[in-house]
């Protein structure tokens, strides 16, 4: 263990991408986990789009990280000392680690950690990505907000990514017809070719609306949606009577979208969602947290299987993760990305 902690704090707020100049690359000293307290590794950190809004002034789910705080982030760690009665060195875990290589978790963090078993039913990293937080965001997100029955049609926007590749996976499980929206040929053949979605549409080119009437020609009962503006609006214009809209994220504003009275204000296509009679919610998959266990067992199952192909991008480098950051915005990624901060 060596006694030097990297550490990203907040050094103002961004504007637009974020750039290297908004944080403070420190070097600090390892803390001691005070009473309660344990001291963590980070091994992993999950690359969440949420990340952003949590640099904004704004609350979103939880308050914004304050200027020259460590970057909140989630992260899959060994401990490395325990003052907590449930926890001791070697245990593996995921929780708010941040974006650093040591934590002190304090006690009500403690309580929150997920603990990761040492011989984890699929790969470690695989519990951060397809069994872990993002699986349940599709496993919870599709099953019970979107209710999908066999035959139907599911649309799954940013289908490529973390969550969008286990969500359209689940629909195939649940008897759905799968139609993934991707950016560019490659992931639209990875949809198809090795995730076993029925089509997929590339929103890079000019005639994609053409492209998702043609591969949705039933309509379109759950709109799995990932992305927002003009996606989710072609998206709820093709949807069925009685359709259900399961709202994940709505990642193209949280960038440089509109804000009234500081607010991150985000468009719709209203006028089908009462003509239609279409159901609309949006959840945070830390709503199902008394039902993690049942996710990681449904979910370890179908990766077992081979019914969920868990697709991972992984970045070397706790310097790199601003860097990793831009890419879910960029889509240089394919499934969970990852930064890998140590050897595990
Ligand atoms: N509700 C929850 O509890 C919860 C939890 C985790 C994540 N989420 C949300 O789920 C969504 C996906 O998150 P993730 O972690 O799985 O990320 P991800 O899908 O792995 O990465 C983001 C992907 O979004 C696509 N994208 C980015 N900007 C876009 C734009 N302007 N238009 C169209 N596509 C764009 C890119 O793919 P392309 O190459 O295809 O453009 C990129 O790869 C996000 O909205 C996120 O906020 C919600």
């Amino acid at each position: 263990m060596t006694d030097i902690n990297r550490q990203f704090r907040l050094k103002r707020r961004p504007s637009g991408r974020i750039t290297a100049e908004d944080f403070d690359f420190v070097e600090a000293p390892v803390p001691s986990p005070g009473p309660g307290e344990v001291l963590v590794r980070t091994l992993y950190i999950s690359m969440e789009p949420i990340y952003r809004l949590w640099l904004t002034d704004s609350d979103h789910d939880l308050p914004p990280v304050q200027l020259g705080e460590v970057v909140r982030g989630v992260g899959l760690g060994r401990v490395v000392a325990s003052n907590a009665d449930a926890w001791k060195p070697g245990d593996l875990a995921s929780g708010m680690f941040g974006w650093q290589d040591y934590a002190v978790v304090p006690s009500p963090g403690v309580a929150r950690m997920a603990r990761i078993p040492a011989d984890p039913p699929v790969a470690l990293t695989t519990m951060l990505g397809a069994c872990g937080s993002t699986g349940f965001c599709a496993y919870f997100g599709l099953i019970d907000i979107g209710e999908p029955k066999a035959g139907e049609t599911v649309v799954v926007s940013a289908a490529a990514g973390a969550v969008g590749s286990v969500a359209g996976q689940i629909a195939k499980i649940k008897g759905c017809r799968a139609v993934g929206i991707a950016g560019g040929p490659e992931k639209c053949r990875i949809l198809t070719e090795q995730l076993g979605f029925d089509a997929a549409v590339d929103y890079k080119r000019g005639d994609w609306r053409e492209a998702l009437a043609a591969a949705t020609p039933d309509g379109i009962d759950i709109n799995y949606e990932n992305v927002g503006g003009a996606i989710m609006d072609a998206v709820i214009d093709r949807m069925n009577r009685g359709g259900r809209v399961v709202v994940c994220g709505l990642i193209t504003d949280y960038n440089d979208g509109e804000r009234r009275d500081g607010h991150l204000q985000a468009r719709g296509n209203f006028i089908p969602i009462f003509t239609h009679r279409l159901r609309v919610q949006g959840f945070v998959f830390t709503d199902y947290a008394p039902r993690f266990p049942e996710a990681v067992r449904q979910l370890g199952a179908w990766i077992k299987a081979g019914r969920i192909k868990p697709i991972e991008t992984v970045v070397e480098g706790l310097e790199r993760t601003p860097e990793a950051l831009n890419r879910l915005f960029d889509g240089g990624n394919v499934g969970k990305l990852l930064v890998k901060v140590a050897e595990p």
